[in-house]
Formats: C-alpha cells, sequence, structure tokens
C-alpha cells in the first residue's frame, strides 16, 4: 500500500472508531527517568503551542520531580498528566514511595502502573500491580495498566497465559474496564523491533477478548494502547490495526518536535 492510502486507512479508522464509541484517542509519553527541568520547560512550551485536535488524549508521564512543572505550566491546557509509579499504600512509614493522594495533590489524572521496568527491576508481582492499581481508582486517578510478554514467552507460545494472568491479577482487585491497558511486549521496549502487524491485533483482540469477559460490553472495555518502539515512521501502520485506541511511547516522545510529529500523523482533521 501507498503511504498515502494508508495515512488515508487511519484516517478512516481512526475516524470510524471514534464515532462508534465515543472514546478518546489516547497518545501518552512515558518519559522513564530521562529529561531535566529545564528540558521539561522547554518541551512544554513547545507542547503548548502544538495544535491537538479536541479527541486526541494526550498525556505525559514524567519523573516524580518535575510534576509541579506540568501543574503550573499545563493549567489551561488540555494535555494531561500523571505519574510512572504509586504507593499501594495508604500513607504511613514507606520511604521513597508516593501516595495516590499526593500524586492528586499535584494534578495527576492518571498514573502507570506494573510497567515492564518496575515488573523486571523491582520485582513488581501481578498482585502488587492489582493493588497499585486499586490505590489510583480509589483516589480518582486512572491507571494505565501496562502488560506485556519476554521474547522468550513469545516464541514459545505462553504468551496468551501471561498476559491473561497479569490482566487477571488486576481484575481481582480493581474494575478493569474503568482502566487503560496498554500492551507493551517486554522485546519491543527501546530495542527499535515491533511486533508484525498480524502478531499486534491478534494479542489486541485477545486482550480486547478478556476484557469483554471481565464484564465489559463489547464497545465500553478499557482501551488498549500498543507500546514498544513507536516512532513517525511505524505509528500510522500500527494505528491502522483494529483495537488499538492509541499508543504508550518511551523513546520518541523525549522530544517535542517527534511527539508533536506523532500526534500530527494521528490527525484526522
Ligand atoms: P520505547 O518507545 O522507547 O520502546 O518505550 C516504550 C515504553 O516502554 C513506554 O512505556
Amino acid at each position: 500500500m501507498e503511504r498515502k492510502e494508508i495515512e488515508e486507512l487511519v484516517r478512516r479508522r481512526i475516524t470510524e472508531k471514534l464515532k462508534r464509541t465515543g472514546k478518546e484517542y489516547i497518545v501518552a509519553a512515558n518519559w522513564k527517568m530521562n529529561m531535566s527541568a529545564k528540558e521539561t520547560k522547554r518541551f512544554l512550551d513547545q507542547m503548548n503551542e502544538t495544535e491537538i485536535p479536541q479527541y486526541l488524549k494526550t498525556i505525559i508521564f514524567p519523573p516524580y520531580p518535575y510534576l509541579y512543572i506540568f501543574q503550573k505550566m499545563l493549567r489551561y491546557s488540555r494535555i494531561a498528566y500523571g505519574a510512572q509509579d504509586i504507593a499501594k499504600e495508604e500513607k504511613g512509614a514507606y520511604t521513597g514511595e508516593v501516595s495516590a493522594d499526593m500524586l492528586a495533590d499535584m494534578g495527576c489524572s492518571y498514573t502507570l502502573t506494573g510497567h515492564s521496568e518496575r515488573r523486571g527491576y523491582y520485582a513488581e508481582t501481578p498482585q502488587i500491580v492489582g493493588e497499585k492499581t486499586k490505590a489510583a481508582l480509589a483516589h480518582g486517578i486512572t491507571p494505565v495498566i501496562c502488560i506485556g510478554e519476554t521474547l522468550e514467552e513469545r516464541q514459545s507460545g505462553t504468551y496468551k497465559e501471561i498476559l491473561r494472568l497479569q490482566l487477571d491479577a488486576v481484575s481481582a482487585e480493581a474494575e478493569i474496564n474503568s482502566c487503560i491497558i496498554a500492551y507493551e511486549p517486554v522485546w519491543a521496549i527501546g530495542t527499535g523491533v515491533i511486533p508484525k502487524m498480524s502478531e499486534i491485533a491478534g494479542t489486541h483482540e485477545f486482550i480486547h477478548s478478556i476484557l469483554v469477559s471481565c464484564g465489559g460490553a463489547s464497545e465500553k472495555t478499557a482501551p488498549i494502547l500498543y507500546g514498544g518502539s513507536v516512532n513517525e515512521k511505524n505509528v500510522n501502520d500500527i494505528a491502522s490495526v483494529d483495537y488499538v485506541d492509541g499508543f504508550l511511547i518511551g523513546g520518541a516522545s523525549l522530544k517535542a518536535e517527534s511527539f508533536g510529529k506523532i500526534l500530527k500523523l494521528l490527525s484526522v482533521d
């Protein structure tokens, strides 16, 4: 297919989906442990000048120390922001943790939970992810629950069991269809490798079926974002896949130019 045809297809798909579901299309940026205060201010200055269509829900997840800059600079903006992690406890002697109340105080309307880097490097079990998700919802913060399989799990064919287990653990604690899901295959994160479109389609459809089995009416299930090596070159192809309701972007979200370009590519008007 020609690039122009792909772009047209993406526009049609997004427009149809938005009409059908009334949902917003979500483009989220996970900065991980990157950026400085100065870079953050420059990024937000640029973003405040970027035209973002009404239906594109843009969310940025900066490191904790920069949330105050977001609170100050995005007061009149439609760009939302959130934290990369959240404590499962309410308050007390938990050195280094940040509670849901504190995040709400900083104006966070979203938080990531269960990012594979937290599951992998900080031993967050599926149950902990469920408890963090529950804590966020209890304080009016929408969790973006990250799930995904390793390359070994993909190749051995056990990835569906893994994804189901990750979703079930959250569902045992919280109303999963009030959240946002981000499918991020661990092997696609920061590697420049993305799954085949057929793999993304199959996996998103599988996740959607689990969300339906968790009580979501087919059109009212939690949105499912794709994450892992998304950039300006591949975003349109992935956006044309069914059950992809938006993106969670790491590396390509660190520069306002490339993030802005991605938002423009997903703009239908
Ligand atoms: P990259 O876009 O850098 O692969 O990171 C994806 C990610 O982990 C977002 O949460």
